[in-house]
């Protein structure tokens, strides 16, 4: 949104959440238009000045590749929550954050292609069940203060369970 300071009103109002969460929020350098970046491999800009109601990012329909219904939980936790920022093959690609391939009793910090914060880079943390379980039942900002990765939690169990499951299976060379 846009607030009016002075009146301490909402002057303008991209209904952005509405589709999914915002993880990107910029102005652009000459500060007329205003990014966002979610769930989608997209990215909006909106003029600030001249908002057309109609373009707002909640009345644009998804782009999900699949849809989510047809997923098990454990694949449809990922594809939400992680895929945006994260490839299980090898190579981080151009992602925000590493590569998660060969994660289970991977050192945290040590994706070769990947530039890690320096809260990250030589943590004492081993990947396994139990510590990605911590990393999204506390959240990162509470797991490893510090880190780059954003604030979020999975608050329950059984989908923190069946992500885990997923990852296990999918991080790994598939057999041919
Ligand atoms: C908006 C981007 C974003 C999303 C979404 C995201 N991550 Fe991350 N993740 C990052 C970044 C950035 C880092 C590197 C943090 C650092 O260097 O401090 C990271 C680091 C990690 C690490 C540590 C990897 C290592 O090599 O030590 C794990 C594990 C991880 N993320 C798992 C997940 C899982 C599972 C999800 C989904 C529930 C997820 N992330 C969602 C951006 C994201």
């Amino acid at each position: 949104m846009v607030v009016d300071t002075n009146e301490m009103t909402i002057s303008r109002d991209f209904r952005a959440t509405l589709n999914g969460p915002i993880w990107a929020l910029a102005f652009s350098p000459d500060g007329k238009n205003i990014h966002a970046g979610g769930i989608e491999n997209i990215v909006y800009s909106w003029p600030v000045a001249t908002l057309d109601q109609s373009e707002a990012m909640a009345g644009t329909p998804r782009s999900f590749l699949e849809k989510p219904e047809t997923l098990k939980n454990g694949e449809r936790q990922f594809k939400r929550k992680c895929s945006i920022c994260h490839t299980l093959t090898e190579g981080s690609a151009r992602k925000a954050g590493p590569s998660l391939y060969g994660l289970f009793g991977r050192r945290a910090g040590t994706v070769a292609d990947y530039t890690y914060s320096d809260t990250l880079d030589g943590a004492d943390i081993i990947w396994s069940s139990d510590t990605i379980n911590a990393l999204f039942d506390l959240g990162p900002d509470h797991y490893i203060p510090g880190t780059k990765m954003p604030m979020q939690r999975i608050a329950k169990q059984s989908d923190r369970d069946d992500l885990i499951d997923y990852l296990r299976t999918n991080t790994v060379q598939k057999e041919k």
